[in-house]
């Protein structure tokens, strides 16, 4: 009985790529399988989901709750695991969280509960949803979706809190709190332009004011460009101060995407 000999470039090739190339073997095709990513953003009023392609396009409905109140961790993760249920399936998870964050873990959440504080939200979704996830401050996530990625960038976003984003040439400078510091007045940038400020000084006064904190920063950080993000954003009024833009408060979940990039 004859039997086939194996060619050189055969003999020369390693097994393991051998089998590959006469047969794609079932891990193969699924690590083919373009992976989808589940955005979540957590707001001080809302919390939203949204599906996102590899190239970071939506490709589901966006999902939106009321914040519970108290915005504690557990109704929180709750509604997230809830709307994940609605989407179908996905790969892995990002997370804009209204805090300071490091390495998934809550350090602050000025805007939901005291409670937040020590929570490994990467973790304990990880476990809930069963991927991967990774959390980051909202307003870094924001600017994910709006930057250019070139020179000095700074985000802005206006809603409950004032979220701040800082990025050189498309590296992220991680939890800029510009929230909390002394604007004017004996007032933080957060209490002179947050949601409370827009509500005691209506959309007028507010609109000064927001233009007054931009003026600051640009001294401050002399930005090459300012983009301004965040529910409020829609309020502002009469032209924008110079290399400044306003950007969709969509980028929050779009953003989502980056936090996956190398
Ligand atoms: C928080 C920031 C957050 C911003 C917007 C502020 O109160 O300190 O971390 O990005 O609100 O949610």
């Amino acid at each position: 009985m004859a039997t086939r000999r194996p060619t050189a470039a055969a003999k020369a090739r390693p097994k393991a790529a051998a089998k590959k190339t006469a047969s794609p073997t079932r891990a193969a095709k699924a690590a083919k399988k373009p992976l989808v990513t589940l955005a979540v953003d957590i707001g001080g009023t809302g919390v939203k989901t949204m599906l996102l392609d590899e190239s970071g396009s939506p490709v589901s409905e966006r999902l939106r709750d009321e914040t519970p109140k108290p915005a504690e961790p557990m109704p929180i993760i709750d509604i997230i695991v809830a709307q994940a249920a609605k989407h179908g399936s996905f790969d892995r998870v990002s997370v804009g969280f209204p805090g300071v964050v490091h390495d998934g873990v809550v350090a602050t959440a000025p805007n939901l509960d005291n409670s937040w504080a020590g929570v490994d939200l990467a973790a304990t979704l990880s476990e809930r949803l069963g991927k991967p996830a990774r959390v980051l401050n909202d307003a870094d996530v924001q600017g994910f979706g709006a930057i250019a990625g070139k020179g000095v960038e700074l985000v802005v976003t206006l809603g409950t809190g004032l979220g701040s984003a800082l990025f050189v040439d498309g590296r992220l400078v991680p939890n800029l709190e510009l929230a909390h510091h002394a604007f004017r007045d004996g007032k933080t940038y957060e209490e002179c332009v947050g949601a409370k400020a827009l509500s005691k000084l209506g959309k007028k006064r507010w609109n000064k004011q927001v233009r007054k904190a931009i003026e600051q920063l640009d001294h401050a950080i002399n930005y090459h460009a300012l983009f301004i993000g965040g529910g409020n954003a829609k309020k502002l009024e009469g032209d924008l101060p110079a290399r400044t833009s306003v950007v969709s408060n969509a980028c929050g979940l779009l953003g989502g995407i980056a936090l996956w990039r190398n």
